[in-house]
């Protein structure tokens, strides 16, 4: 028999609020139901849980195998694949990083399989600030006019991974070849039901495969600034308890500055891989 769950719009068609689950006492079939919900809505919450690190996994896994994390310095003790978002200071260091996800990104998409979904679990958060901000790809694709799709559809990006670490100012040795450019179609379809995004990033963009630059960057920079207007993004309030998934095949992020020396911000986040494309 089918699974009936409480589902509530976040905004406007995008994003869904899943009520009445206790993600750590529901045990995996309800875990199954809202991965299906999550598949069909870009981003998913679920308020007033209390999770263990385990409980955390447990739930993760209903989604895909977790990705463990390079940074091992933020990552949760014994638990790779948990990143700790957080300004807390324990024996004098921060323990988690303050300042991970500022700027519209799709995550780690300088990788071939970039990861499918990611979910923020907030133990604490600053009553003003640190909102994290969401763009629907599909809508933003969708409103295009028919002529503007078809010239878009059939592009491919250059994704780059140095890219990224110029622009995050990190050190990285010139022979340092560990994750080579990539390139992915700048209109994707969702594998579970097909829906197209226009799936443009920054951070990790180089231009577009044939397409010389500056022309190509420029492309890339108008696609940014249409895809994040406001009419196509949810901006989400945090609270306590909140466990929030974004599927990053159709959506961008971004987090938001809070005032570290007034408040604490205390969040621990999973990556989950495509299992369905790994598997390829
Ligand atoms: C992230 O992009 O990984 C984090 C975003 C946030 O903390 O709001």
């Amino acid at each position: 028999m089918a699974i009936e769950l409480d589902v509530h719009p976040l905004s406007n068609g995008f994003g869904a609020e899943v009520r009445g689950v206790d993600l750590a006492t529901c045990g995996t079939g309800i875990h199954r139901a809202v991965v299906d919900v999550f598949h069909r809505h870009g981003v998913l919450l679920l308020r007033g849980q209390t999770l263990t690190p385990s409980q955390q996994m447990a739930f993760s896994r209903a989604f895909g195998t977790p990705e463990t994390n390079e940074r091992r310095e933020y990552t949760y003790p014994g638990i790779p694949e948990i990143f700790v978002l957080s300004n807390k200071v324990e024996n004098g260091r921060t323990i988690g990083d303050v300042d991970a996800g500022q700027g519209w990104h799709t995550d780690s998409s300088y990788l071939a399989n970039p990861v499918m979904c990611t979910m923020l679990y907030a133990m604490e958060v600053p009553p003003e600030g640190s909102d994290t901000l969401f763009a629907d790809l599909v809508a933003a694709f969708a409103a295009l006019p028919p002529e503007r799709q078809a010239a878009l559809d059939g592009l491919q990006v250059q994704h780059s991974w140095r890219a990224l670490m110029e622009l995050l100012k990190a050190d990285v040795a010139p022979g340092d070849d560990r994750f080579p450019d990539v390139v992915h179609p700048l209109v994707r379809a969702h594998p579970v039901d097909g829906r197209r995004a226009l799936w443009v990033s920054s951070g990790t963009t180089r231009g577009i495969v044939g397409m010389p630059n500056p022309e190509g960057l420029e492309l890339l920079a108008e696609l940014m600034a249409y895809v994040t207007q406001e009419r196509f993004v949810f901006r989400h309030k945090w609270q306590a308890g909140d466990v929030l998934v974004w599927d990053n095949r159709c959506t961008l992020h971004t987090g938001t500055p809070f005032d570290k020396t007034r408040y604490v911000r205390h969040v621990h986040r999973t990556w989950m891989l495509d299992d369905a494309v790994r598997g390829r």
